[in-house]
């Protein structure tokens, strides 16, 4: 139960009564609301919050004008450091008032607010100005943290959520918008929350990439004014992904992989999304984040709420290597399904590449015994099981078993399966519908369009509108039944489209908009429904390969398909961006054939393994045409890879030579969470001028213990130690044979 927390603020009830009348509480005496740069007459009276975590503490507090304002973030200080109550900054000439200067933890859109702010409503009289005072706060416990504002004359409130992860120092921080206004009112902007960084000079990461080039890590300067990072593509989307890191670069504190300040934060939500990151006029930054503004309108009628998504945020000074390994230990602690403790991924083999849309009982079932002699855990049959889907024009929104395909339905292949040893999964993408399909004939009105407008097809796709209810119903219907008739235990989710034409003509055209939060809502709503119900099934989010990955959809995934491009070469750089943000547990990196389909290079299997294994494993290849060698080596590989796949999926992930700007090498390194155990990979794009491969000095080990080590593919030079030091292997480092055109390593190290 929350409580209010008075502690800090005694005279709660009269600052209560001063908001509700819309007047300011200063020095203990009631001043009328001043306007910005005015000078409050006497000492304020104010809050200060503050939350620890890890290495972390975050600071706010109420103003002299009562608004919240942020302190201080950074790393953790004394826990009896006295922190004192926020002043706003002063106005800077006439033209900066104090209001635009001053760092607010959620700004309205008032008071002359020229930067990005937190929220913007219209009021139905027209009246645009919104001014977000302190009201009161409830601590829950120690680690969360709520804070009431409102306006400073109307009844519209938002609740601002803070928790901070004890272990890594992560925020989450959200918002809940609520109005008691006689009249609606119209959100044109919502923000889960605001953070600000002081002056100084920054470098901004983030990560851009295209159908079949996701993850490609950016770095520029900040600099004035905003710099967007954005979907508006009705999902987080493939073009830039809600994650963002800061940083700092002044002139003795140069930020790199292990060292530096960098803040860091991911969007968990899987709709339109933005984050901006703005240099003010008086060089500090801001960051904002939360529903895209863009086409953006939530009415709120009297008692109405809306709950943002929510923006986690953190803070290291060990650089990016140490942002993105909190990130992704609190992701698998705390936000996929299974956490703290999610399984290992089971090893999976799945059918696509080799047979798209030709699946059949009989070629299925011959693929599923190539699988498990290879020590396949999973088998996947991907697209063209159902409704009339003999290619990518026909069949979507028919979720019947084919029964030219499968004339007795799946039961066959899944026992089969099952009689392998494996566990079976299945291809989906829920949310579309072929114009050519019973179910579109049926229900043309289901899709996303404007009525009398053109409906813009997609890979021959439409989108159904899953912010309705008949079609959240329908949707979740199919599934709960074919979850329930058959024994599945994983659906890969696809959606391999972004959205057109956006109306949802059910609503008055002023609540159309809505279907930005509403379909968003209701597929987290089925995606959480079917996990209650079909409490063993797994879920992969895929969207084309990485068009929807964000911490929004990894609270109901286990999994997610980075990209469709399997080509290994690029998987190399595509797996280093995806690790900024996300962990290698959720990461599945298939092998498949040689020449690659997409840039017909040819690679050797044991290379093609190799890199795979730096994720979660699984092969896509075609098993009917592959040699006995390349057989025997997954096979080999594959067990190799089990004895250390925790320590690979769910370890401390060091990227030791980084494989972007055409770099002849690349090289990772994971160490256990005890320690106990390292495994470390090396590879050659290709060597030119007989250059050897850079000495490995690694990192993380435990420097006075003692570690055996062991290869599991390739060789190390000779005069290599088996068993040296932690210190050892960290400071001298291992040289590895490593020559040639697309070859590479890998290695492990056992504590004594
Ligand atoms: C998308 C996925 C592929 C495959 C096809 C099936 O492109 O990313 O892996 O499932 O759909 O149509």
């Amino acid at each position: 139960m929350n409580r209010p927390f008075l502690k800090t603020f005694p005279n709660f009830l009269s600052l209560l009564l001063c908001v509700a009348l819309g007047i300011s509480f200063a020095g203990g005496a009631l001043h009328a609301q001043s306007t910005p740069g005015t000078q409050p007459a006497r000492a304020p009276f104010q809050a200060v919050f503050r939350l620890d975590g890890g290495d972390t503490t975050y600071a706010f507090g109420v103003n002299e004008r009562g608004e919240l304002q942020q302190i201080y973030w950074g790393g953790r200080i004394g826990a009896s450091d006295t922190i004192a109550p926020p002043k706003s900054n002063p106005d800077w000439a006439s033209f900066d008032s104090s209001y635009n200067n001053t760092p607010q933890e959620y700004a309205g859109w008032g008071t002359g607010l020229f930067h990005e702010p937190a929220l913007k409503v219209t009021f139905a009289d027209g009246n645009r100005d919104l001014v977000l005072h302190y009201v009161s706060s409830f601590r829950s416990d120690e680690h969360s943290l709520d804070i009431m504002l409102k306006d400073i004359s109307r009844a519209v409130s938002v609740t601002l959520h803070y928790r901070i992860d004890p272990a890594t120092g992560i925020l989450a921080r959200s918002a809940t918008i609520e109005s008691h206004e006689a009249k609606p009112i119209m959100i044109e902007q919502a923000a889960a929350a605001g953070f600000a960084l002081p002056p100084a000079h920054y470098t901004l990461s983030y990560l851009s990439g295209r159908w079949a080039g996701e993850f490609t890590l950016n770095q520029e300067a900040v600099r004035p004014g905003q710099r967007i990072l954005e979907s508006r593509r009705g999902s987080s989307g493939h073009q830039i992904n809600p994650w963002f890191a800061i940083g700092k670069n002044d002139a003795a504190d140069i930020v790199d992989e292990e060292h530096g300040e960098v803040w860091f934060g991911a969007l968990a939500w899987s709709g339109s999304w933005r984050i901006t990151v703005e240099q003010d006029q008086l060089d500090a930054v801001r960051v904002t984040g939360g529903f895209n503004p863009f086409d953006f309108g939530y009415p709120l009628k009297s008692g109405e709420k809306l709950e943002t998504p929510v923006f986690y945020a953190g803070y290291t000074h060990n650089g990016m290597g140490e942002a993105s390994r909190l990130l992704n230990h609190f992701t698998v602690s705390n936000i996929l399904p299974e956490a703290p403790n999610p399984r290992p991924r089971p090893v999976i083999y799945n059918s696509w590449e080799a047979t798209e849309f030709n699946v059949t009982e009989a070629g299925q079932e011959s693929l599923a015994e190539k699988a498990a002699a290879l020590g396949i855990d999973r088998f996947v049959m991907d697209d063209g099981w159902f409704g009339q889907r003999k290619t990518d024009h026909a069949g979507l929104g028919d979720w019947y078993v084919n029964k030219e395909k499968f004339p007795n339905g799946l039961k066959p292949l899944i026992d089969k399966v099952h009689s392998l040893n494996m566990d079976f999964g299945l291809w989906v993408e829920p949310e579309m519908v072929n114009p050519d399909s019973d179910l579109y004939r049926k229900h043309p009105e289901w899709v996303l369009n404007f009525p009398g407008r053109p409906r813009s097809e997609e890979r021959n796709q439409l989108m159904l509108n899953l912010a309705r209810q008949d079609v959240r119903d329908y949707v979740y219907g199919f599934l709960d039944k074919l979850l329930t008739e058959n024994q599945i235990a994983f659906l890969k989710w696809d959606y391999n489209r972004n959205w057109s034409e956006p109306g949802w003509d059910q609503l008055p055209p002023d609540e159309q908009k809505k279907v930005y939060v509403q379909f968003t809502r209701n597929l987290y709503s089925i995606l959480a429904e079917l996990r209650v119900k079909h409490p063993n099934v797994e879920i992969e989010s895929c969207s084309g390969g990485g068009g929807r990955v964000d911490l929004g959809i990894l609270h109901y995934t286990d999994e997610v398909w980075p990209s469709d491009n399997t080509d290994p070469l690029d998987r190399l750089t595509i797996q280093d961006g995806f690790t900024y943000a996300y962990p290698v547990q959720v990461m599945m990196a298939w092998v498949t054939d040689s020449p690659h389909w997409l840039n017909q290079r040819s690679t050797s299997m044991a290379y093609r393994m190799l890199v795979s294994m730096q994720g979660s494993l699984g092969i896509g290849a075609n098993l009917n045409k592959l040699s006995d060698a390349d057989l025997s080596t997954i096979k080999r590989l594959t067990g190799a890879y089990k004895q250390v796949q925790k320590t690979i999926t769910q370890g401390d992930l060091y990227r030791l030579i980084s494989p972007t700007n055409g770099s002849e090498f690349s090289a990772t390194e994971t160490v256990s969470t005890d320690k106990s155990q390292a495994v470390f990979f090396g590879f050659v794009h290709s060597t030119q001028e007989g250059r050897t491969f850079p000495r490995l000095q690694l990192l993380g080990l435990d420097p006075g213990a003692v570690y055996t080590l062991s290869s599991i593919e390739g060789n190390t030079v000779e005069g290599t130690p088996v068993v040296a030091s932690g210190a050892w292997w960290m400071n001298h480092g291992v040289n590895l044979q490593l020559k040639g055109d697309f070859q590479g390593a890998a290695f492990r190290l056992e504590k004594k």
